[in-house]
């Protein structure tokens, strides 16, 4: 197992489970599956913890998820990883907020629209620049934190790297691609395109 910075910052007790998973992979009685996908993964939530397990069955290897959120770390708009084996399991924090579609469906401002919109491609280009492009990129899986205003991307399991890099030109057209698939998204759900985001 691997730890990065961010694993130092966590309180002694969960450094404690997360260590002792790594020998037994038995959890503490603190945990709760939140979805089992039969090929790719189980997701644990490490409860009062604030952390999320992802464990890789064998058709999900999990290296893109790894080492996406790996080179996203400096980035805010994606989770922090804490501790990893390759091919085998993920610590990475929780995120709060709701998704980005039950967020639509219930209703939001404009303003908070804007806001959401905005963030959403700034996390797009700290991907491009990193030349991965996620191909599983979907409203379900971004998060929106009312309270603190904060964005957060999650499940970069088909967030894949294209070796030989994106040209500047590439990464432009792809991050204007996905805010017009935003846009598309939106109009879906019945909110009107926003006028000042045109020619972003
Ligand atoms: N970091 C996280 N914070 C909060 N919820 C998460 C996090 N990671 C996963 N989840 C929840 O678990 C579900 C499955 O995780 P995901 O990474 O999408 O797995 P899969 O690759 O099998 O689709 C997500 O849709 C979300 O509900
Ligand atoms: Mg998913």
């Amino acid at each position: 197992m691997l730890v990065t910075n961010y694993f130092y910052d966590l309180p002694e007790e969960t450094k404690e489970s997360i260590y002792l998973y790594e020998y037994n992979l038995i959890l503490s009685k603190e945990v709760e599956i939140i979805q089992l996908h039969r090929k790719r993964s189980i997701v644990y939530e490490m409860k009062n913890k604030g952390i999320i397990l992802k464990k890789f069955l064998s058709e999900g290897k999990g290296d893109n998820d790894i080492y996406a959120l790996l080179e996203l770390n400096s980035s805010p708009y994606f989770p922090k990883i804490y501790a990893y084996k390759k091919r085998e399991f993920l610590f990475v924090e929780k995120v709060n907020g709701k998704t980005l579609s039950q967020v639509l469906k219930e209703g939001i401002t404009n303003n908070e629209l804007k806001e959401i919109v905005l963030k959403m491609i700034e996390a797009k280009k700290d991907m491009m620049n990193v030349d991965r492009y996620d191909f599983d990129f979907k409203f379900e899986h971004i998060y929106w934190d009312t309270e603190n205003s904060t964005l957060k991307w999650i499940d970069l399991g088909a967030c894949v790297k294209n070796p030989i890099g994106y040209s500047e030109e590439e990464k432009k057209k792809r991050i204007k691609y996905c805010i017009n698939q935003v846009k598309q998204q939106f109009a879906k759900y019945g909110y009107s395109l926003l006028d000042n985001l045109e020619g972003l």
